[in-house]
């Protein structure tokens, strides 16, 4: 007989359904405030330092991220190749996130200390030299860009406002440690320091 009155009342249908919604989205939405896992760094992780911060940001100008992903899924088959699946504590400080769809290319999310800085060098600068059947593209400009950091520091102080924890230091210092290094030099500083904090861990 109720069921009878909901079925016929469009409006009060909607707002039940509403009502159902809501709760099922606060089921899944409000715990995460809760679970430090998914909001809080892991235990000793670092921002990224002012070269790589610079090199992560050549990545992302270049579109690196267009095939490559920054996300282990946590399947046999993943961690098997890539390391330890990706958790969100690892990610908290990214902005914007570069976990990626798809992958041309292999996950980059451990690949630091996997190869040598030359490997990366060669590597980006003719990718056919190291991997002959590569279908990545040369970046071969990246050598001859040369980083200034005049706006390093600003960059720095900028992702502190959204909470990485950089230091007055670290922001003061970042023109220093960026000056006279080449884009290719800054990408692969980064490159080689993805991954570690979860690195061993298998
Ligand atoms: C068109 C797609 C494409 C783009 C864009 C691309 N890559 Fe790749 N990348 C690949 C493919 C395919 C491979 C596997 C073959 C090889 O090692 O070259 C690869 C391999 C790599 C590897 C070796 C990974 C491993 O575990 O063996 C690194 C590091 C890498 N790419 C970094 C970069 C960086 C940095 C950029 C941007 C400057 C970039 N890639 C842009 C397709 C791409």
């Amino acid at each position: 007989m109720q069921h009878d009155k909901i079925e016929k009342n469009i409006g009060l249908m909607g707002v039940l359904i509403f009502i159902v919604i809501s709760f099922g989205g606060l089921a899944e939405i409000v715990p995460l405030f809760f679970i430090d896992d998914t909001t809080k760094p892991l235990k000793g992780m670092k921002p990224h330092t002012a070269l790589a911060l610079e090199g992560r940001d050549v990545y992302i100008r270049e579109g690196c991220n267009n095939c490559h992903s920054q996300m282990i899924r946590p399947f046999r088959a993943e961690t098997e190749r890539y390391g330890h699946y990706s958790v969100a504590g690892e990610h908290v400080w990214e902005h914007p996130f570069l976990w990626g769809s798809k992958r041309t290319g292999p996950d980059l999310a451990r690949v630091g200390g996997r190869y040598s800085d030359d490997w990366h060098r060669v590597h980006l600068l003719n990718p056919r030299d190291v991997v002959p059947e590569s279908n990545m593209p040369a970046y071969t400009w990246l050598e001859d860009a040369v980083l200034t950091g005049d706006i390093t520091g600003r960059k720095m102080a900028a992702l502190r406002i959204v909470g990485v924890p950089y230091t007055d230091e670290d922001i003061a210092n970042a023109k220093q440690a960026v000056n006279g290094k080449t884009e290719l030099d800054a990408v692969v500083f980064y490159l080689q320091s993805l991954g570690l904090i979860l690195k061993d861990k298998r």
